[in-house]
């Protein structure tokens, strides 16, 4: 077996360009790893703010890492090596896997290659029902929709709040998720309908057709009609877009009812959240394979779907990029490694 593989590397920062599809050296693994073949892995945003050198954070917060790198979190694959103290998966095994997130957040974990090396805590089985594009998806959107609405997971520091988030409980109650046509927010309508929620998708025109097949019981074009305007007495608004004016959904939910930013970034609205009594909260995702074992049980029985955008060959990495900078992706975009 040779030492070489492809992968997807940058030797600078900058925009889609800078991805170069070469030979790097296959990943090596440690006693509590295993290797996986990559048969696709999924684009997030993390990829695209690190490939630019998370520009838009204040200098001393910008990485500074050695090149080459290999962007990539979500990938499915089969196991190729495992390491010595590794028992509970196998060679030949089809698996799926957030790798090393947050903990690679500033050097990339190397998804966007041929082989990576996974820590067997971040894995699990690949569902059965789903093919490996759909597959790595799912990783990082869906944790992301499952620790904020359905189970935090392992204690760890929030880097973005002093105490711990806690999902609310969902059945019975209203729950608008913004930027329902995207990656994180197709995840949320469908787990917050699974636990027996209304939901009111908020997204532009286009995803209108996909969110009343994934059950949402209202949709609103947020490019026709604000949505804020139109929604009242919510119990959660699950806020997957950011950036400007979140706080205008405050007036939309109930008193003590929640407001969840997935995107935190820039919110001002702590005081007057306090005076409506709204519980404001946000989390980081975190690697975290028997959640995906467990949520992987949705995807298996159909109750969670994964829509994907578009797929690209891993040597078009750039060409994703480009496309994925445009915004306004339904799911998931994926390359697909062979
Ligand atoms: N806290 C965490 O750990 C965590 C984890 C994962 C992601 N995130 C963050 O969450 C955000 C979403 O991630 P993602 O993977 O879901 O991204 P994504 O797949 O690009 O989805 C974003 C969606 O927002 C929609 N959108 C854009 N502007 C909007 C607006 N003004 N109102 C309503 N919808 C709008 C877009 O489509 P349309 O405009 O066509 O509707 C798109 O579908 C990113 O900022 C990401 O960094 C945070």
């Amino acid at each position: 077996m040779t030492d070489m593989m492809k992968a997807v590397r940058l030797h600078e920062f900058g925009g889609p360009d800078v991805l170069l599809y070469e030979d790097a050296p296959r990943p090596k693994i440690s006693a509590d790893d295993v290797l996986v073949r990559v048969h696709a892995a999924s684009i997030n945003p993390p990829d695209l703010y690190l490939r630019d050198g998370y520009h838009a954070l204040p200098p001393e917060w910008q990485p500074s890492p050695s090149f080459p790198l290999i962007l990539g979190t979500d990938v499915s694959g089969k196991i190729a090596a495992v390491g010595e103290d590794v028992s509970q998966f196998e060679v030949g095994d089809e698996v799926y896997a957030m790798v090393r997130f947050p903990h690679d957040l500033m050097t990339g974990s190397n998804a966007y290659a041929e082989y990576v090396r996974v820590p067997a805590s971040d894995l699990a089985l690949k569902p059965v029902g789903i093919d490996h594009i759909q597959a790595s998806a799912a990783p990082m959107s869906l944790l992301t929709a499952w620790q904020f609405l359905v189970d935090l997971g392992r204690h760890a520091p929030n880097p973005f709040q002093t105490f711990s988030h806690s999902p609310v409980p969902l059945a019975g109650k209203t729950v608008l998720v913004n930027g329902a046509g995207g990656g994180v927010g197709h995840f949320a309508v469908q787990i917050a309908k699974w636990q027996g929620a209304k939901v009111i998708a908020v997204a532009s025109g286009k995803h209108e057709a996909l969110l009343n097949d994934l059950r949402a019981d209202i949709f609103v074009d947020y490019t026709k009609v604000a949505a804020e305007t139109v929604a009242r007495d919510v119990d959660l608004v699950f806020d997957a877009v950011g950036g400007v004016a979140m706080e205008r959904f405050l007036p939309s939910i109930k008193p003590d009812g929640a407001l969840f930013l997935v995107n935190p970034l820039g919110f001002s609205g702590h005081d007057e959240a306090a005076r409506r009594k709204i519980t404001v909260s946000t989390m980081q995702v975190r690697s975290n394979g028997a959640q995906l074992a467990e949520a992987g049980r949705l995807l298996d029985d159909g109750s969670v779907r994964v829509v994907i955008d578009s797929t690209y060959p891993l040597a078009e990495a750039s060409a994703a990029h480009h496309r994925a900078s445009e915004g306004s992706i339904q799911g998931k975009m994926v390359l697909v490694a062979d």
